[in-house]
Order: structure tokens, then sequence, then C-alpha cells
């Protein structure tokens, strides 16, 4: 088939990529490189059966070219996170909405069956835990622009459903905290990413308050195989499915088991949010999803064990971001990571 991927020189887009042309198919990728990076998809960029666009998602004329010659789309192209969103909210907002909106519009036009990737964060801070897909959801203020992300990927849920609504098929994944090769050191999901470096340097690995705040960290082969059944399995059409592992980690459990992994010194050292994020942070203490929808409609159930996980993670990292990348002045990331005389609560 031919296949759109956008946001295909991201994280887990370029992980579905290569999954998509292992099994033989024709694959178009755009992407505006704004979190992605080329490097992602350096590889198949020779490839006879891989085009890649350098374009954004809100250029209608382009998206109706593209999505009028494929068979099938998954839309993964966003502003990633909380992190990005707080920094920009409005380009957040219109890349996460009105870019889901031209997606949706041009696949229901040329009728092609279409995924849309979602997030945990749709679920904000219930704590109805597991998170079950048709489960109340519960938010924050519009004020705290943190919510915005969340807001926009369930407006996205919103739009998704109503042209199912229409017959068009389309189905909604809802990623929860995915990690593996090609994570953005700095992007979302970067907790993974701060511990392995920090415990590479033998800096101090920073877990905010208690530690005791858990997510299902999911391996990115089982995020693109669970992407890849919901636009495949015909009884998927119309429907959104948790995408993630149901082993609830601990944040400071994940700190040492990194820390073992790595064959690092480093001390673990507990930060008060406010230090971070000031007084009216809003954090969710569980984030477990139900795994029951997908194992029944798709089959799908995460199967790679944290720990084997990790070492490919930390494996990467090191050949990616060699030690000497790491030195000061070669690159930022150390630095990145590095806890300042605020955060480490200084004077107080
Ligand atoms: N990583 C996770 O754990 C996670 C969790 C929940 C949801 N998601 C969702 O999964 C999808 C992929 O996320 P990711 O983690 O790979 O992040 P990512 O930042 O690596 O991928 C997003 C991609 O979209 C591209 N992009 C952004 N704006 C664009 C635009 N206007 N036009 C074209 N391309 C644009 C970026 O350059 C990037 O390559 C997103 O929709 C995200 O909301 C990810």
């Amino acid at each position: 088939m031919k296949i759109l991927v956008t946001g295909g020189a991201g994280y887990i887009g370029s992980n579905l990529v290569d999954a998509l042309l292992s099994e033989g198919h024709e694959v178009h990728v755009v992407d505006n490189l704004s979190t992605g990076k080329i490097d992602n998809i350096q590889h198949v960029l020779g490839h006879e059966r891989f085009h890649f666009v350098n374009d954004s998602i809100l250029n209608r004329t382009l998206m109706d070219r593209l999505i009028a010659k494929v068979d099938q789309v998954y839309h993964l192209a966003a502003v990633v996170g909380v992190k990005y969103v707080v920094d920009d909210p409005l380009k957040g907002i219109i890349t996460n909405v009105t870019g889901t909106e031209v997606v949706l519009q041009k696949a229901y036009k040329y009728w092609k069956r279409t995924v849309i990737a979602s997030s945990s964060e749709v679920y904000g801070k219930s704590t109805d835990v597991p998170l079950a897909e048709e489960a109340d959801r519960l938010f924050g203020p519009t004020t705290v622009p943190r919510w915005s992300y969340a807001m926009a990927k369930a407006v996205d849920e919103h739009f998704a459903y109503a042209y199912a609504n229409k017959g068009h098929p389309v189905s909604i994944v809802r990623y929860f905290n995915s990690y593996g090769p090609r994570l953005d050191p700095k992007g979302y999901g970067s907790v993974i990413a701060k511990f392995i470096t920090q415990a590479r340097l033998g800096q101090p690995m920073t877990v905010f308050d208690d530690g005791g705040q858990t997510r299902c960290f999911t391996y990115v082969n089982d995020t693109v195989r669970g992407t890849l059944l919901a636009g495949t399995v015909p009884e998927a059409v119309g429907h959104v499915f948790n995408i993630g592992s149901n082993r609830e980690t601990t944040v400071l459990e994940l700190a040492q088991i990194i820390r073992e992994l790595v064959g690092s010194g480093s001390e673990v050292q507990q930060i008060p949010y406010r230090n971070v994020f000031g007084e009216h942070f809003e954090e969710t203490r569980r984030r477990v999803p139900d795994i029951r929808l997908a194992a029944e409609v798709l089959g799908f159930r995460a199967e790679t064990p944290l720990e084997e996980g990790l070492r490919k993670t930390i494996g990467w990292f090191r050949q990616a971001w060699p030690r000497e990348k790491l030195a000061p002045g070669r690159s930022d990331l150390a630095g990145f990571f590095e806890p300042s005389e605020q955060e480490l609560g200084a004077g107080r």
C-alpha cells in the first residue's frame, strides 16, 4: 500500500516508517522538522519506496495532493508534550487542532483510512485508575496553559468521531509514555532520557517530589505495533484505544533500574515540584491504562519488559550520544539535565 505518515521524522513516526517499509509498503512522510530530525530518517532517504516532504500539515494544498495519492494515513505530526505547549500555546493549539482538521478533512474527501495519534494526557488528572477509554476525564482551568495540549488532543478525537459518524474509517490511539531509540533527549517522555544522561555522567539523578508518581513506560516497538493494528484490524474503525504497557513503575524505581543498567554510582536526589514548576503545578499521580479494549479488539498487548527496553534504549543513547558529544561545549545536553541551584532549593 501507499501510506502517508505525518510527523514521520519524529521519534514514534520514524520508527513507524521503518516498520511500514519492512512490511513492503511505499511510505510518504510530511514533517516540518520542528522537533523531528533528518537523522531519524537519514537511513531511508535513498530508499526507492520512501518519499519525504519537508513542509507543514497546515499546508492544505500539499496535504490535498499527498492524501489523494496514498491509500492510508497515520497522523502523528503534532507539537508534542507539555513543555513545548507551555512555551508557545498558540502554535501548539493551531498545529494540534487545525492540523488534525486538515488531515481529517482531506482523508474524508478521498475516503482514506486514517489513524489519529492521541495521548494519555486526555485523561488529565483523573484518578479513576486504570484509565478506561470511555471513562470520565478531569482537567484544570483554561488559565493553566499545560491543559491546552490535552484539550487539543481531545478536540482531535471529537473531530475523528464526527467523521466516523459520517462513515469515514478512522481510529484513534492514545499513547502512554513511549520510550526507545530516537527518543528526543529533551522532548516528551524525557524522564528516561534525563535519567540515562545523568547516570552516564555520574550526575545526581533528579526525581520530583518523593518519586512515588507512577507511569507505564512502553517500548516503541510495542507503540508502533499497536498503531499498525489500529490501522489494519477491521473492527478498529470508529474506536479509540489505549496503547501502552500496564506495568506501573514509580519514577523512583525507574531511576534505580536505570542507574543499575548503566552501572552508575549517581545519587538519586529528590526535588520539590515547586522548585521547578512553581507553586501551582499539577501532576498526575498515577497514569495506568486499562488495556482490555486493545487486547479484545486489536489483540494488542505490550510485550517488551521494561528492563529489556531500557537496555536497548541505553545502547542507542551510547551510540547516538557518545560521551565526547556530552562533554561541556560539545552539546548542551549534559547541562540541560543538570539541576540548577533553584531546583535544588539552595538557600531554602
Ligand atoms: N512519545 C509519547 O510518549 C507520546 C505520548 C502521547 C502521544 N504522543 C503523540 O504521538 C505523536 C508522535 O509524537 P512523538 O513522541 O514521536 O514526538 P515528535 O516530536 O518526535 O514527533 C512529532 C513530529 O511532528 C512534526 N511536526 C510538528 N508540527 C508539524 C507540522 N506543522 N507539520 C508537519 N510536521 C510537524 C515534528 O517535526 C515531529 O517530527 C504525536 O501526535 C504525539 O502527540 C506521543
